[in-house]
């Protein structure tokens, strides 16, 4: 019995992999390369020391998607692929649903016809909108504020009618904070296909010369230092939510929702001063005014997803700022040779 993992070569679905593999898991990649690279698959297995199948579709493929279900037994699936950057959605919308909600309706009909019914899905705590309080529970209300934030929400909506209306499946949502880091062996990593927009890989870039300075984008929130205040988890933390979450959709039918986040906001400047201290670098920045679309908190109550997965990020500030950098110095070009 295989775990299909779609989008395994992206960031967080290779961290993913290497920690289903070295739990002894049977995988399957499912992956199109629009947002990672094969180098990313040749260095989970260095890193693993193990080994996965791999298949080179993209979900929008149907006859694709067919085939890998019926070359291989598959009895659930860790759904990844997607499009994924705030900005871009906001410039191509069509692409992003079409891609994100199209693409997601193929794999879940074709799980349907192979009796596949466990199902984790990343999600994102973008879909919390602009929260009105923070730490934010799972019972929050849910908003969208930019077309990618919505592809998310719609897919979590389709889940829900899906486990209405087909109670034999089990479905965990897991609502991802803001995942930085690479693996402590700094073999893969987060490689952004251009400028970064987030945090952490502009930070890296920065650190590494291949860009000037670093922008904080506004100092006048309602924070302690005035800069936005975020969630930051270990993408290694991540990874190992996912498996729990695996673990627990074979012990429960229905539909779920969780927080994975550490509990503990940081602000940009926090996240500069941690930087610079663990990796002895100097990060120049200049305050800039605030990106349309930011909030200026947004942290999370993980207690949730300890209390029914028994899962805790265990990783600190501190690692997340040396991995990352680790990742970064050992690979200036990603995985491009
Ligand atoms: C973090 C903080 C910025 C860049 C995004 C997506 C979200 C999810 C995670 C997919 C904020 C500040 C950033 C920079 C800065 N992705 N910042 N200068 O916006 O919290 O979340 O990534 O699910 O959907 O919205 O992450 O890393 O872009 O920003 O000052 O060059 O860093 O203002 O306070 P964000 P981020």
């Amino acid at each position: 019995m295989a775990v299909l993992v779609t989008g395994g070569a992206g960031y967080i679905g290779s961290h993913t992999v290497v920690e289903m593999l070295g739990e002894g898991m049977d995988v399957v990649i499912l992956d199109n390369f629009s947002n990672s690279k094969p180098k990313a698959l040749e260095r989970i297995r260095e890193v693993s020391g193990g080994d996965f199948a791999f298949e080179q579709v993209d979900l929008l493929d149907s006859e694709g998607v067919e085939r890998v279900f019926e070359k291989y037994d598959i009895d659930s699936v860790v759904h990844f692929a997607g499009l994924k950057a705030v900005g871009e959605s906001v410039s191509i919308p069509l692409k992003y649903y079409h891609n994100n909600i199209t693409g997601t309706l193929v794999l879940l009909e074709t799980m349907k016809r192979h009796g596949t019914k466990r199902l984790v899905f990343s999600s994102s705590a973008t879909v919390y909108g602009v929260p009105k309080t923070v730490p934010i529970r799972e019972d929050f209300p849910l908003s969208a504020t930019n077309p990618y934030g919505m592809t998310k929400l719609m897919i979590e909506q389709i889940l829900g009618d899906l486990a209405k209306a087909e109670p034999d499946f089990s479905i965990s949502c897991l609502r991802y904070f803001n995942p930085v880091g690479a693996h402590k062996s700094g073999l893969i990593g987060e490689d952004p296909t251009d400028i970064p927009n987030n945090l952490m890989p502009y930070i890296c870039k920065v650190a590494v010369g291949q860009l000037e300075k670093l922008s904080v984008f506004g100092d006048c929130y309602d924070t302690h230092d005035g800069t936005g205040v975020r969630d930051y988890i270990h993408v290694v933390d991540l990874a190992k939510a996912h498996l729990a979450a695996i673990k627990e959709t074979g012990e429960r039918k229905g539909i779920d929702y969780f927080n994975i986040g550490t509990g503990t906001g940081y602000s940009v400047l926090d996240i500069v001063k941690t930087f610079e201290k663990v990796n002895g670098i100097k990060v120049p920045y200049v305050i800039t005014g605030p990106r349309p679309g930011d909030v200026g908190s947004c942290y999370a109550d993980p207690s949730k997803s300890e209390r029914v997965f028994g899962w805790k990020a265990v990783y600190g500030l501190e690692e997340m700022c040396r991995d990352a950098y680790n990742w970064q110095i050992r690979n200036p070009k990603g995985y491009e040779d």
